[in-house]
């Protein structure tokens, strides 16, 4: 069953305006392979500046707006947020949502998140859904009950022919940034429970989800873990801050 392969570039608190203007320059010379599409999530003042520059360089479509958080509420008196319909209007299409630094610093909970992917879903943005467990989750064995308590909700809240839409990202905690990258077949084999434990809810849907691998990925490790079965691809962080690095996973990556 092919399923689409997504390169996201999560830039996180970092980057300014000369990154955006750069990054788009040297993506225009990356031919990407069939069925891969690159997505570029910068903090969100910079989203009108890379919608801008994707539209000069006439790469609508080749590389998709990404924002890195978006409210559960539709408007009102919350300070500091924003809107499903503001970035609409920035014609951004997805957004991470859930990420570990959100739940940690921000105490973001799987039921908040479940309403903001239900909130993103309603205005057609695709919510890139961030899970995953953190050190002593993993070296206490409970891996597969994290993942799945912070799945659940999200099922629950929205339903899970909904997810159709919903691109998972599963980024082990402790890989995130550290250097660690889980290994290929540790990735896989978490990548195949995420992807038996939404089938058990619905097979056909299960197969046409997108799951990405984040926590360290580089020009180096990428194509190994993008050739796992059940990983369509990444969430990278840090090496998509460096032109260079992210170019080279970006023309990496095969579509399946
Ligand atoms: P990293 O971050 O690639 O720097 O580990 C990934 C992420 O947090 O999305």
């Amino acid at each position: 069953m092919a399923r689409r392969t997504i390169v996201a570039a999560n830039w996180k608190m970092n980057g300014d305006l000369t990154l955006v203007d750069t990054m788009v320059k040297n993506l225009k010379t990356v031919e990407l392979q069939d069925n891969v599409s690159v997505v570029i999530c910068p903090s969100s003042p910079y989203l009108s500046s890379l919608v801008e520059k994707v539209s000069e360089q006439a790469l609508n479509g080749a590389i998709c707006i990404g924002a890195q958080n978006v409210s559960e509420h539709e408007y009102g008196a919350y300070t500091g947020e924003i809107s499903t319909q503001m970035l609409q209007e920035l014609s951004v299409e997805f957004v991470i949502i859930g990420h570990s630094e959100r739940r940690g610093y921000y105490k973001e909970t799987s039921t908040q998140v479940a309403h903001k992917v239900k909130a993103a879903l309603n205005a057609g943005l695709t919510p890139i859904l961030c899970i995953g467990e953190s050190e002593a989750e993993r070296a206490t064995e409970q891996t597969e009950f994290v993942l799945a308590s912070q799945l659940q909700p999200v099922i629950d809240e929205v339903g899970i022919e909904k997810f159709i839409d919903v691109v998972i990202a599963y980024e082990p905690v402790w890989a995130i940034g550290t250097g660690k990258t889980a290994s290929s077949e540790m990735a896989q084999e978490t990548h195949q429970f995420i992807r038996q434990f939404l089938a058990k809810a619905n097979e056909s849907v299960a197969a046409k989800v997108p799951l990405l691998y984040g926590g360290s990925v580089n020009a180096s490790n990428c194509n190994e873990l993008f050739a796992q079965v059940d990983i369509d691809g990444g969430l990278i962080g840090g090496a998509s801050l460096q032109v260079e690095q992210f170019k080279a996973i970006c023309l990496a990556t095969k579509g399946k």
